[in-house]
């Protein structure tokens, strides 16, 4: 029955929400191996500094900071943006700080999804007070159409439409982190008002 598993992982969602895959797990290993080796071009010869964002952002740094060969650091930083809904409120908190100094460092900031720009935004301006040697950014998934705040990444592995996706460090309510691809979230009708409402 070599369907099954899969079948059964598809369906065994809460009531009134389903996943849809939009980008394999497979795809997106050979991306970050893409993205790793581009980074290091580079940055031929230099130590590299992972921050990433809890939690979003962990299997992106994971993934990507194995795929880099060379001399490489990492550290977390949590901020809060979002609610428990798919809606953002704009506002960007810092809840977790790092742990050593960025100081005279090549940091690439990693994270799993630039949707506003109001989180890359405020950390680039925190980080860039802390004077790096270099600061560049790598988000998994962009998603152009929504943004608000005049910010860019250096390094995008997928560019996708404006819908709310899970999977992959993303969470809706902190569920369907564990996901291996990025799917399409769709709630059902009477969720979705709800979650418009809140
Ligand atoms: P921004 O500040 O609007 O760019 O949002 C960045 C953060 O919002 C990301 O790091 C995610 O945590 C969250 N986010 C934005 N879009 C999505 C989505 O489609 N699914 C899950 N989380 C999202
Ligand atoms: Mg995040």
């Amino acid at each position: 029955m070599p369907n099954r598993g899969r079948k059964q992982r598809k369906n065994k969602k809460a009531p009134g929400e389903s996943v849809k895959i939009l980008i394999s797990g497979p795809r997106i290993q050979r991306r970050i191996q893409a993205l790793a080796r581009q980074i290091r071009r580079d940055f031929p010869d230099e130590p590299l500094h992972l921050v990433s964002v809890l939690k979003g952002g962990v299997f992106f740094l994971t993934d990507l900071a194995r795929s880099i060969s060379g001399e490489v650091s990492f550290d977390f930083i949590a901020v809060s943006s979002y609610g428990q809904d798919t809606h953002s409120s704009g506002q960007v908190r810092l809840t977790r700080d790092l742990d050593s100094s960025i100081e005279g460092k090549t940091v690439i900031v990693v994270e799993d999804i630039l949707d506003t720009g109001m989180t890359l935004q405020y950390l680039l301006k925190l980080f860039e007070q802390r004077k790096p040697k270099h600061l560049r950014v790598a988000v998994l998934l962009d998603k152009p159409d929504r943004r608000v705040a005049p910010v860019r990444a250096d390094y995008v592995g997928f560019s996708i439409p404006n819908e709310f996706v899970v999977g992959y460090g993303l969470d809706y309510s902190e569920r369907y982190r564990n996901l291996p691809y990025v799917g399409v979230l769709s709630l059902d009708s009477a969720l979705a008002k709800k979650a418009r409402e809140k």
